[in-house]
């Protein structure tokens, strides 16, 4: 009898594409009963109108599908924050789609736009799920390292990291998890650079209200020349701290939005009725009050109780500029492997933070540990405690 193997059996890339580290300690922290500083599910409590303008919608009936690119309030006010805030123009019928998160946002942008085995270069440390998404869609993520300690962008290795296969480049600012805020001259060399090779830019934008020392927010789509080629990703998960609720956006030229729309109808439909409708009461009635400055005051404060609780614990931090992480020096910590670290700190302090590896390529990062501060004050602060006990 001949054997055959079994045609029962994971997709190519499953094993590839593994759970990532950051859920991995949020398990083993539940398990212990730790404070969990490593995933950024920001535990703080939304604004309250926004919850109300959920309840309201749900009792008035806003339960089914919506268009497939949102509701027109929702794509009215995101236009009119996207003008007042990032100094786009955007017209809310055409080029602004409502997803579920950002996340969804990504998702469906690369299969719209990018063929299985295009390059796309993102910068290192990266966010994990970017280049997993890229991975699961066949795609080829080509980090480019930023000079650590202040995440330097070294403009010579972007330019030897394109090939002919390059499609696009990635750019998350203020980034996760290092903290960098791009500035005016970075982001008119990644400009030029996209211009010259014919590129689209896919942006992450989702902390750009998270911006501590006067940092100003520019998006890539503003600068000449942008605004056809860039995918302007963001969403109200951090801003109104209802990351489960899982409402994001995209802008981009009426070209692209069109199939966008079609590739995220087929993952998702449509984001969250009912909550689109409270993210927009919170858009609305929160325009043009001192809430976004409020939450770059309220999480600099809370970075800097982080940054000095890891100092005197001898955990050097790399100071972040925006965003709500901070990667910080863990070699005094125990273990070889930076995952085997985080699980010793766990154990020593009550403290979860994430491996710095699940940021870098293999072999990078494992003398780095993340830790997150998007978090209830007193919960920032007996983490705080309990990390001092390492000095
Ligand atoms: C850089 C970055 N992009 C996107 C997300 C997820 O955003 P959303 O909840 O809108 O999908 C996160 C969450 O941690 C993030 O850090």
């Amino acid at each position: 009898m001949t054997v055959t193997a079994s045609r029962l059996h994971l997709s190519d890339i499953a094993p590839t594409v593994i759970q990532s580290e950051i859920r991995a300690m949020s398990v083993e922290c539940d398990r212990v009963g730790g404070i969990n500083l490593a995933q950024g599910i920001c535990d703080t409590d939304l604004p309250q109108l926004v919850a109300a303008g959920a309840v309201d919608a749900i009792e008035s009936g806003f339960n089914i599908y919506t268009r497939l690119d949102g509701i027109a309030p929702l794509r009215e006010v995101i236009a009119h924050k996207l003008a007042s805030f990032n100094g786009m123009t955007v017209d809310p019928a055409t080029e602004v789609l409502v997803t579920n998160g950002a996340t969804g946002a990504l998702y469906a942008s690369l299969l719209a736009l990018l063929n299985p085995g295009d390059e796309v270069l993102l910068f290192e440390p990266f966010y994990g799920y970017h280049v997993s998404t890229l991975v699961s869609l066949r795609m080829k993520p080509v980090p480019v390292a930023l000079a650590a300690p202040d995440w330097q962008l070294d403009l010579d290795a972007v330019r030897s990291a394109i090939t002919p296969r390059t499609r696009a480049i990635l750019v998350n600012t203020p980034s996760n998890p290092s903290g960098k805020v791009f500035g005016q001259t970075e982001l008119e060399a990644i400009a030029a650079l996209a211009i010259e090779h014919d590129l689209f830019v896919f942006t992450d934008e989702i902390y750009e209200h998270f911006l501590f020392d006067g940092e100003k927010h520019i998006s890539l789509a503003t600068l000449p020349g942008m605004a056809d080629r860039t995918i302007t990703i963001s969403g109200l998960s951090k801003t109104f701290s209802i990351t489960g609720w899982r409402i994001g956006y995209l802008a981009a030229a009426p070209q692209w939005i069109a199939a966008i729309g079609y590739f995220h109808d087929l993952t998702y439909i449509c984001a969250p009725a009912p909550l689109q409708h409270g993210a927009a009461a919170g858009l609305r009635g929160l325009a043009d009050t001192d809430f976004y400055a409020n939450l770059s005051t309220e999480y600099q404060a809370k970075r800097d109780e982080l940054c000095a609780a890891l100092t005197d614990a001898g955990l050097t931090p790399s100071i972040p500029a925006g965003a709500y992480y901070i990667l910080a020096d863990a070699s005094k910590v125990p273990g070889t492997l930076a995952r085997d670290k985080a699980r010793n700190l766990l154990v020593s302090t009550g403290v979860a933070a994430v491996a710095g590896s699940a940021f870098f390529r293999p072999g990078r990062g494992e003398h780095l540990l993340r830790f997150c501060f998007g978090k209830k004050p007193g919960d920032l602060t007996r983490a705080c405690d309990q990390l001092r006990k390492l000095a």
